[in-house]
């Protein structure tokens, strides 16, 4: 039976640098569904559809192709053939996975598709409902958490050395906004699983983060 570890927790927490450097070590294959959600998101922005519209977002849901692929060890989103791993990144784009996220086509679609992916591989599995809805069978589950300042900090950082304007308090309005969408929608909304132990990482460096979930795989896999 293959290995899965889901880690779920709010926007910025440091989920995907946390997953991808513990898939690395244990040789597993990271999993970023967030950037699955960004996609159909992508898709929703291009059509130019409203985000507020479930049936139109649902529409565009059913002509749409999402593939994941790995190349050199990164993990690669196709939407309907194009390599769109880049694109997803925009804060825009984040927002509005944020919206179309809660609608019950969406998580449908990717839902089967992640858990397909967490089958036949050992996986790090990074999202919002992961520990809860997608693996709930997962044997590590991590809830990753931190200040809100300390995750509008992160994020600032990360968007100014990728050369993008940015404006500190709009980032965290942005934070509380996505934390508040996420954790209150009707399905599948942002909460830890019973069974995952939640790290508060406000103050912990990333190697710290990843000794800890390494000790949980170790002890469940004896
Ligand atoms: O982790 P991220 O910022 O790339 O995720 C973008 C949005 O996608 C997030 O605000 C909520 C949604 N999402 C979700 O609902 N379920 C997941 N498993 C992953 C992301």
């Amino acid at each position: 039976m293959a290995f899965n570890v889901a880690i779920d927790g709010p926007a910025g927490a440091g989920k995907s640098t946390i997953a991808k450097k513990l898939a690395k070590q244990m040789g597993f294959v990271y999993v970023d569904t967030g950037a699955m959600y960004r996609t159909i998101a992508l898709r929703v922005l291009e059509l130019g559809a409203d985000g507020r519209d479930e049936a139109a977002v649902t529409e565009a849901c059913k002509e749409l192709d999402i593939s994941i692929r790995y190349e050199k060890g990164e993990q690669q989103v196709y939407l309907n053939g194009e390599n769109v791993t880049d694109r997803i990144r925009a804060e825009e784009v984040g927002m509005m996975a944020s919206l179309v996220s809660s609608y019950a086509a969406v998580r449908e679609k990717l839902t089967q598709l992640q858990q397909k992916m967490a089958e036949k591989q050992d996986v790090v599995m990074d999202g919002r409902d992961i520990g809860t809805a997608v693996l709930p069978r997962a044997q590590v589950k991590v809830y990753l958490t931190a200040d809100a300042e300390v995750r509008a900090m992160r994020r600032y950082a990360e968007l100014q050395a990728r050369g993008e304007m940015c404006d500190m308090e709009a980032i965290k309005a942005d934070i509380l906004r996505r934390d508040s969408q996420d954790m209150n929608r009707a399905i599948s909304p942002l909460k830890k699983a019973p069974d995952a132990i939640e790290v508060d990482c406000s103050h912990m460096t990333i190697d710290e983060v990843v000794s800890v979930v390494v000790k949980q795989i170790m002890l469940r896999r004896g």
